[in-house]
């Protein structure tokens, strides 16, 4: 671990640098990034002074090489998404441990597969399907709410403010059991947690350092804990039919779950979902603003809207990549991977794989198939999918019929940040039918 790269797999100095700078992200030179390191070196390794040298892995088949090896490749053992050297060594003062939180992303088996089981029935499409009728209830008023605010605003609104941010944090909450005027105070803090580096988030403006950084977010981590500790006592009092009773009551091997499980628990569920169904939607909004035709098509043709929502998915990729670890020395795509390597897995990356999509940058609402690997693989593939995409088909179908003119309003700005990013201003104008 940490010997030098060989001349053939060293990423130059100018691609690594892109890979750790959020601005890359925020203005789409990460995707020739990306583009540069499938063709020329698609298994390489970075090497910069301020992180610890890690593989980055851009080819859709090695991304579901390494997910669908989790004995081989760990989550646990060392941080989940790329992260300085300065902020992991402030983390493992504080917890101990690689990573802030011990969610399902931060474990591995035999934890993995007995905290997952707590809840995966809840989250299957036979589940989840009695939440339609209130889905569609939410996603009906949030309608009402552009329209209401693009008719004040001479047809114009922030698809980001006024929708995309709203609706999908309304509906886990819902489902989790967290009440709505708590809504905003869960939005702040799910940004701060995934979007520190974007300077409209984080709590510390300036220049960061990494003691700042990473003490903003262990603050961040105990108001979850205090928040969801009033839950907890809650719905151990008077259970009820929602998410959080499931998870204050649940049993690991006999025993209440240990207290910083049980809030990683309460945190991956309140955040993981949110930002990046965010996200996607309005990445799907942002694609037919720019493309006349394929609105006018997903409009007459309603069927359409599931690969709609897949290729939104697809095409923004909210969840940038997250970090395995090896835990043996091992081969891949010709190259030596040593027993703690760390390893970048860039599902941004693998969705624009030009072996496995046809004219991969484009957003094409009838891609088929469309095996994208946003959710990741394996026994980490996204716990929320299905409501994801339930969340976003129920919007759109409750959306393009109302909808009779769509076209960008001004620049779209992307959040700046490695992990999870998307649009953070989205400027629309609409005609409502
Ligand atoms: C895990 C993406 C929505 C809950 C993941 C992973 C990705 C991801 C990439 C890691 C998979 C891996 O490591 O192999 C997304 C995207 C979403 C989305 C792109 C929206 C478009 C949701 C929603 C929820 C959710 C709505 C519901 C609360 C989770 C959980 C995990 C997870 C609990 C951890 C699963 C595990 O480690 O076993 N998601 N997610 N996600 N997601 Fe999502």
């Amino acid at each position: 671990m940490g010997a030098a790269a060989s001349a053939d797999e060293a990423i130059p100095q100018d691609i690594a640098a892109a890979l750790v700078d959020p601005a890359c992200y925020a203005d789409h030179r990460i995707h020739d990034a990306y583009r540069w390191l499938r063709a020329n070196n698609p298994l390489g390794r970075a090497q910069l002074d301020a992180f610890d040298p890690f593989w980055v892995v851009t080819r859709h088949a090695d991304i579901l090489a390494i997910s669908r090896q989790n004995d081989l490749f760990h989550n646990a053992d060392r941080a989940t998404t790329l992260t300085n050297k300065a902020v992991l060594e402030r983390v493992h003062k504080i917890t101990g441990q690689p990573n802030l939180v011990r969610s399902l992303v931060q474990m591995d088996a035999p934890d993995h597969p007995k905290y997952r089981a707590l809840t995966q029935g809840w989250f299957m499409p036979a589940n989840i399907a009695k939440f339609e009728p209130r889905i569609r209830e939410i996603a009906r008023a949030t309608v009402d709410r552009m329209a209401a605010k693009a008719a004040a605003n001479g047809g114009v609104c922030d698809f980001v403010a006024d929708v995309a941010l709203g609706y999908p944090l309304h509906v886990i909450m819902e489902i989790l059991g967290v009440p709505e005027a708590d809504e905003p105070r869960m939005l702040k803090l799910t940004q701060e947690l995934f979007g520190p580096q974007d300077p409209d988030t984080a709590r510390v403006r300036e220049a960061l350092s990494a003691e700042v950084f990473a003490a903003m977010l262990q603050a961040v981590v105990a108001d979850f804990a205090a928040y969801f500790q009033r839950i907890t006592e809650d719905r151990r009092a008077h259970p009820r039919d929602d998410l959080a009773t499931v998870i204050a009551n649940a049993k690991i091997n006999g025993e209440d779950m240990p207290l910083h499980d049980r809030t990683s628990y309460y945190m991956i569920v309140a955040t993981a979902g949110h930002d990046t169904t965010s996200s996607s939607t309005a990445g799907a909004i942002w694609a037919l603003a720019e493309d006349p035709a394929q609105f006018a098509r997903v409009k007459a043709d309603p069927e359409l809207i599931p690969g709609l929502v897949d290729e939104a998915i697809r095409w923004m990729t909210p969840v940038k990549h997250f970090m395995r670890s090896a835990t043996a020395d091992t081969e891949l795509g010709g190259r030596r991977i040593a027993k703690g390597d760390w390893l970048m897995l860039c599902y941004a990356s693998g969705n624009r794989d030009e072996a496995v999509f046809e004219e991969a940058d484009r957003f094409r609402c009838d891609r088929r198939p469309n095996r994208h690997v946003a959710f990741g693989y394996g026994a980490h593939l996204c716990l929320g999918q299905h409501l994801a995409k339930l969340e976003m088909r129920i919007l759109f179908e409750e959306m393009l019929p109302r909808l009779s003119a769509l076209s960008l309003a001004g620049p779209v700005k992307m959040t700046q940040a490695t992990f999870v990013n998307g649009p953070k201003t989205l400027p629309i104008r609409v005609t409502m039918a």
